[in-house]
């Protein structure tokens, strides 16, 4: 997804520019481009593909002395991949970079062409830069042109705009996309999210909607439609290295080895001798509350699924899942009993962005299940958990997923302490078993030597199935979820007991199965299924703790006292054979194509 980065200063711009897009990279994009002004000299470099491309294209220049710069990682969305339409934006003398979509840039653009514009690129983007030098041209003030330019835009947008008729200053805009603000003395540092300042900035102030400015003269001016306002800035950050590989071919693999470690993390401070505490969670929260409601997308739906069960089973309270992006427009009957629980690894993930602006609008509690803190989602919702997974740089999320899971399970816990619907023995036995699930989760090497060799048998073939019962068929879809992202194969995730209503039409040799049989939740029901395919001569791979003669492939598990160690022990099996499959396939693991980490578009 889109990446902004802004500096203003006398520091060497372009490799300021160059290096917080590098960390913007795992976002996912498809073009990048600079701008900057020095010594009032405008210099614009793009480049399609990846960042190097744009490295070897500014390798000759420097920027050295006082100026302002922009630069962008562009994730297409109005518009082909190409250079044109990569970002920064060019009028006659003023440079744009934005993230988000512009919702009435057709009328905008129509308007401006009416009158002579000419327009270079699809995008929506281009639209704000014409404004501008129109406006600018009429009344020779550059900010108030900015202003006049940024109360036409409708939509989301995370903008930075420079130019020569103010060569010393950036002005900004945020609404719907993230944007924050780093500072260092007289340097000024902009960015879509935090990584790009980490280590160069030392404070921070994170854009609320709304607001809008100017960076000149190592100072802000900040304003929001009530006129000037004062902010505060906070500590940013310093550490980075959790950020870097630590020796593993890619980051999806060291997150899924750093999964036992990030657990005890998640679980620290709230799993506590006799029960679940969120110090976070005010207990108010749950009072009045009958209903659960989860909105999320990818991943993160795949969590809540599982987590309904848990719930249901545990807290006794109805849980009902939805994918963000239907929700939004389905109408949705909303109820002030309800609490509304968004998932979101990211928090800025567009859609489940405005479901939860849609169920706070019609008055429902809410409670965002987070990884990254200050983010557009926690900051919206009433009451935030952070899964304390560290950042997570693989597109295809797997430590998030197990630590979203995790918390959750938690939750259902503390939901039932607070309605008193779980006896002493039984949450005994929850709170055993999370506390052996890092064990669980680390990865056995002969485990991974043993999903490297398997993993060449499953390069071909027309498609796989990946099949569970209850919190395990959430489990499938995320194993199938995983594996056509960075594989490109086929794969769906089913009910087992579901494949006999149609699918199990398409059971042939070629047909890869991967059967999650967890032995300590409903094995004999998920076994017969399993044993209908074999039947039908289904290649099958069985992941369970008890041997399973018919497989063509089994991987055994150990931890079968209680279905959560099951569930994470067979999830890294599953993140793992997508992993060796894509890596015999030659496949780009962390960044696989058409993907971003961070969609912030509906
Ligand atoms: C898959 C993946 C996506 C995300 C989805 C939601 O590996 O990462 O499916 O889960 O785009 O993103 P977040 O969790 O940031 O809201």
């Amino acid at each position: 997804m889109c990446g902004i980065v802004g500096y203003v200063g006398k520091n060497e711009k372009k490799e300021i520019l160059l290096d917080g897009l590098q960390e913007l990279e795992y976002r996912g994009y498809d073009s990048a481009g600079i701008a900057i002004i020095e010594d009032k000299q405008l210099k614009n470099f793009k480049a399609v593909g990846k960042l190097q491309n744009l490295r070897d294209k500014t390798k000759d220049y420097a920027s050295e002395g006082f100026g302002v710069s922009i630069g962008h990682t562009r994730w297409a969305t109005h518009g082909k991949p190409t250079e044109l339409n990569a970002h920064p934006h060019m009028g006659a003398y003023s440079f744009v970079v934005h993230n988000g979509i512009i919702e009435n840039y057709q009328e905008l653009k129509d308007e401006l062409q009416a009158q002579g514009v000419k327009f270079l690129s699809q995008t929506d983007t281009e639209t704000i830069v014409h404004l501008f030098e129109k406006n600018h041209n009429i009344n020779n003030n550059p900010w108030k042109a900015f202003q006049d330019t940024i109360s036409k835009l409708e939509g989301a947008y995370a903008t930075l705009l420079i130019t020569e008729a103010d060569e010393e200053t950036i002005f900004f805009a945020k609404n719907g996309s993230p944007m924050l603000i780093g500072f260092n003395g007289s340097d000024i540092y902009f960015a879509s999210s935090d990584t790009p300042i980490i280590g160069k900035a030392t404070e921070v102030y994170y854009l609320e909607d709304g607001e809008f400015g100017y960076a000149k003269n190592g100072e802000i001016k900040l304003f929001d439609a009530n006129g000037a306002k004062s902010f505060s800035k906070q500590p940013l950050a310093t550490d980075k290295a959790m950020a870097q590989k630590d020796g593993y071919r890619f980051f999806m693999e060291k997150e899924i080895y750093e999964q036992a470690q990030v657990m005890n993390d998640t679980m620290m401070g709230r799993l506590l001798d006799d029960k679940i505490d969120f110090e976070e969670l005010d207990e108010n929260l749950f009072e009045n509350i009958t209903n659960i409601k989860i909105c999320a997308c990818g991943t993160s739906y795949h969590s809540a699924l599982a987590s309904s069960y848990l719930f249901e089973r545990i807290s006794k309270i109805p849980c009902q899942v939805e994918i963000a992006s239907e929700f939004r427009y389905k109408e949705p009957l909303l109820r002030d009993d309800t609490l509304f629980i968004t998932i979101s690894q990211s928090g800025e993930t567009a859609d489940t962005l405005e479901a939860l602006k849609m169920a706070k609008k019609a008055g429902l509690k809410s409670l965002s299940i987070c990884n990254v803190d200050n983010s557009s989602i926690v900051r919206e919702s009433d009451a935030a958990v952070l899964t304390r997974a560290g950042i997570e740089k693989g597109v295809a999320s797997t430590k998030a997923f197990a630590t979203q899971t995790m918390v959750l399970w938690m939750l259902a816990i503390y939901v039932a302490q607070a309605k008193n619907s779980i006896d002493s023995e039984l949450l005994k036995k929850e709170l055993d078993a999370m506390r052996h699930t890092p064990k669980a989760l680390v990865v056995d090497e002969k485990l991974h030597t043993k999903m490297t060799r398997l993993s060449k048998r499953y390069l071909h073939g027309h498609g796989f199935f990946f099949i569970g019962r209850d919190i395990f068929f959430p489990l499938a879809l995320e194993g199938a979820l995983k594996l056509k992202e960075i594989s490109y194969l086929h794969a769906e995730g089913y009910p087992s007991g579901e494949m006999k209503h149609g699918p199990i039409a398409l059971a042939d040799a070629e047909l890869f199965t991967v059967a999650l049989m967890p032995k300590s939740l409903h094995y004999d029901k998920i076994k017969s299924n399993v044993e209908e395919l074999c039947a039908r001569d289904a290649t099958v791979l069985a992941i369970s703790p008890d041997s399973f003669d018919l497989a063509d492939d089994f991987v055994k598990t150990k931890y079968d006292a209680h279905p959560m160690l099951e569930f994470f022990e067979m999830m890294v099996v599953t993140q793992l054979l997508a992993l060796e499959i894509s890596v015999r396939l030659g496949n780009d693991v962390d960044m696989p194509r058409n993907l971003a980490k961070s969609v912030t578009v509906e």
